[in-house]
């Protein structure tokens, strides 16, 4: 690498990536982005082919077949800075269609540990979103990829909940919990109980910056993260319900380009969309 020169704006090393290590046709233009490299086995392991394209940091990517679906995951590390990159680098390599697969901190006591939960919006206190858009900007899912969440969980029978989540910069103060020798202030310790009453399902850390980026650069993006915590019940389970938010992530992409493939998900009736709303609803 040392010796290399080329462009400061837009840096490449050999063709690839400056963060991520990829060039075009390295992955296919879906992709499951967890926040762990380390759960880049657990994803390849559900996939029928598998092998690893490259790591670099935080960035370990693979790619595969799942079901007869060309599939790719790209770790992202946690939060949003390092989930910029990864989009902003992603994006330029051709990659169309994101979904965060992760884990995730429920704020509602009536939602269990090791449920899954599919987010149709973010709560944007993720810090990096802001130096893309204004507060006003909304962080949004796309509508075809919160139905394909849900057609999978649906199929595969796994609990779950859709709604709107929250993504901090920071786990400790950010998600309400006291920092080193209990240090708090008045927001962090408000912040848990506004969101309760708000609606919002939980806490997690790249969804608006997935989601914020994704609608400005026109891409599309969804979110499903299995629920490891509880605030309310003061529940934390490491690991519960990560094989079920793959299991469902790998789904989706299958639907999504089966959709694609057959141009049905730019061609839906009013009453498959309607039927797909209720559906949604009535999880
Ligand atoms: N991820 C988070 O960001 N918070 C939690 O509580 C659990 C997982």
């Amino acid at each position: 690498m040392r010796g290399e020169t080329g462009p400061a704006h837009a840096p490449t090393v050999q063709g690839k990536m400056y963060h991520v290590m990829l060039g075009p046709g390295d992955i296919p233009p879906y992709v499951l982005l967890p926040g762990d490299p380390g759960r880049i086995d657990q994803i390849t392991e559900t996939w029928d082919e598998a092998r690893e394209v490259a790591y670099h940091r935080e960035y370990r990517s693979a790619r595969g077949v799942y079901r007869g679906a060309e599939i790719a995951a790209v770790s992202t590390g946690i939060g949003g800075p390092s989930t910029a990159i990864a989009i902003e680098e992603l994006a330029r390599i051709g990659v169309h269609t994101m979904i965060r697969v992760g884990t995730t901190g429920a704020i509602q006591p009536s939602i269990k540990v090791g449920s899954l939960i599919i987010a149709t919006a973010a709560v944007r206190y993720d810090g990096a979103s802001h130096e893309y858009a204004p507060p006003e900007y909304p962080a949004a899912a796309s509508p075809e990829v919160v139905l394909a969440l849900v057609e999978a969980a649906r199929r595969l029978g796994v609990d779950y909940h859709v709604g709107v989540v929250a993504s901090t910069a920071t786990f400790h103060l950010g998600q309400s919990r006291p920092g080193y020798r209990g240090y708090e202030w008045s927001e962090s310790r408000r912040r848990i109980e506004d969101l309760r009453r708000m609606g919002v399902l939980s806490f997690e850390m790249e969804a608006a910056t997935l989601f914020t980026l994704a609608g400005l650069y026109g891409l599309r993006a969804g979110c499903v993260c299995a629920v490891i915590a509880n605030r309310a019940t003061d529940e934390f389970t490491p690991g519960a319900g990560v094989r079920e938010a793959i299991m469902v992530a790998n789904e989706a992409i299958r639907i999504l380009q089966e959709a694609d493939r057959t141009g049905s998900a730019r061609t839906h009736s009013i009453s498959d969309l309607a039927s797909a709303i209720h559906r949604l609803y009535s999880g």
